[in-house]
């Protein structure tokens, strides 16, 4: 970063517009993805979700992610295939390729490639040309597999290939998954932000805006970041009315967000050890284009089932639509407009972060060290290196009973009300499934009788 003390100085004066017309620095190291890059090699250490399985028809598709043009396909055996767009050959785009049944056939002379990249036929040529193209050629090829309705690829070194991730909230019995997508015009990285930015959810999401999912988002409340063996959380304890709100959002690195419920909570009713209303990934498409690719969960511990609808999902998404008249984004803005609005890059140099930027801040930092770690040789954790089984996740919402007490400090009584309910939370994590929900609500309808004290 590059800022000047004279620069600072010149911009916190009055009509310093002449002053600050200089262009600031993107974090380079946090935003570029595309192949060979520090953070695009540190993303493909990861899987990816990269389609909705219900999109791939019998044609192939043409793919973007991670600055890499990519062709998915299923063959007549059903199998699928991700690989380079680009024929060997003489670079035909195998988006125009027949789906056969072992493997896509190149358009413009026929050569054959199975779902791995192998070159299976080179028709039309002499003697022996066959097998030499065999021995010497193949397509570029990524592993993918298809996960309740999203297709996921691994596009890092073949040796380094990581277990497939599953977290808790992809299990819930009786829960509705439905796949959705959610395009953003700019850079991973400003999507990403706004999982473990609160505050914006009481601005943007309600005072400024509309109120896009409840009242009780209106309050600021108090704000709390964790750091925890699986990522970060952001809590956000509110108070509506005689109950205590507490709601958390979460971020595993590198990409994955949870988040409480869009609709179902709103503070105005008991509710214990509510789940995530989207389980989702930051896809970066390229440097200025990102694609969210999610689950919207329905059912008693998410999101009503009537939001399942393909404008409840962008609703769950972002509070609003996406394909809306520019007049009506003004008026009511939603993250699409806040993030796209910075443009493709924000310049991260001209930011000025405040208390309530902890969790950012504390995310880029770790992320920054992995990225750095990785150039320097060591391979990123991930969650199976901790957990053998799914991984407990925190999003959601708890809201408790808790009637105002007129004689104390109730930014105190909210504060430890949610350090509490955490408490509960993170001493549960060594269980999973449904004896670790028993646990957590057990002891959060303790909690709820028997208060925190003063
Ligand atoms: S360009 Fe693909 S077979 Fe020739
Ligand atoms: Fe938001």
């Amino acid at each position: 970063m590059t800022v000047t003390n004279a620069q600072r100085a010149e911009q916190a004066r009055p009509y310093s517009g002449y002053h600050q017309t200089w262009i600031g620095q993107s974090d380079v190291e946090l935003t570029r993805v595309g192949p060979g890059t520090p953070c695009g090699e540190y993303l493909r250490r990861y899987w990816q979700p990269v389609a909705i399985t219900a999109d791939l028809g019998e044609q192939p598709k043409l793919i973007r992610i991670l600055g890499e043009d990519l062709v998915l396909f299923r063959d007549r055996q059903a199998r699928l295939g991700l690989l380079h767009r680009r024929c060997p050959h003489r670079r035909a785009s195998m988006e125009y390729g027949v789906c056969e049944t072992r493997g896509i056939r190149c358009c413009y002379h026929g050569w054959l490639f199975d779902v791995d990249g192998r070159v299976l036929e080179v028709p039309g040529q002499p003697a022996g040309i066959e097998e030499k193209i065999q021995q010497n050629v193949t397509i570029g090829a990524y592993p993918v597999r298809d996960y309740k309705g999203l297709v996921f690829a691994y596009l890092g070194p073949p040796e380094k290939q990581p277990p497939f991730p599953v977290y808790d909230t992809l299990e819930i019995p009786d829960q509705i998954m439905v796949p959705y997508k959610a395009p953003f015009g700019c850079n991973w990285l400003q999507v990403l932000d706004a999982i473990l930015d609160p505050l914006h959810t009481a601005f943007l999401h309600s005072r400024i805006s509309r109120e896009q999912f409840s009242e009780g988002f209106g309050e600021i409340g108090e704000m709390k970041f964790y750091e925890r063996p699986s990522g970060y959380l952001g809590t956000a304890t509110r108070r509506v009315g005689d109950h205590v709100w507490v709601r958390t959002n979460e971020l595993v690195l590198p990409n994955f967000t949870q988040a409480g419920a869009a609709f179902a909570a709103d503070g105005t009713k008991a509710r214990y050890f509510g789940r995530t209303a989207f389980s989702r990934w930051v896809v970066p498409v390229d440097d200025h284009e990102t694609l969210c690719y999610a689950w919207a969960n329905f059912g008693d511990r998410a999101d009503p089932p009537e939001y399942n609808t393909p404008e409840g999902l962008e609703l769950i998404e972002q509070g609003e639509l996406f394909d809306r008249p520019y007049a009506e984004k003004q008026r009511f803005p939603a993250d699409a407009e806040a993030t796209e609005g910075m443009g493709p890059i924000t310049e991260h140099e001209k930011e000025n972060l405040v208390p309530s930027d902890r969790g950012i801040v504390s995310y880029r930092k770790r992320l920054r060290g992995l990225i750095r770690q990785l150039q320097a040789g060591q391979e990123p954790p991930h969650v199976s290196d901790i957990w053998a089984g799914p991984v407990p996740t925190y999003g959601g919402d708890t809201v408790l009973s808790s009637p105002i007490d007129p004689t104390a400090d109730d930014g105190a009584t909210l504060r430890r009300m949610g350090a509490a309910v955490m408490k509960i939370q993170f001493a549960a994590e060594d269980k999973s499934g449904a004896v670790r929900d028993q646990a957590v609500i057990a002891d959060l309808k303790k909690l709820e009788a028997e208060g925190v004290s003063q």
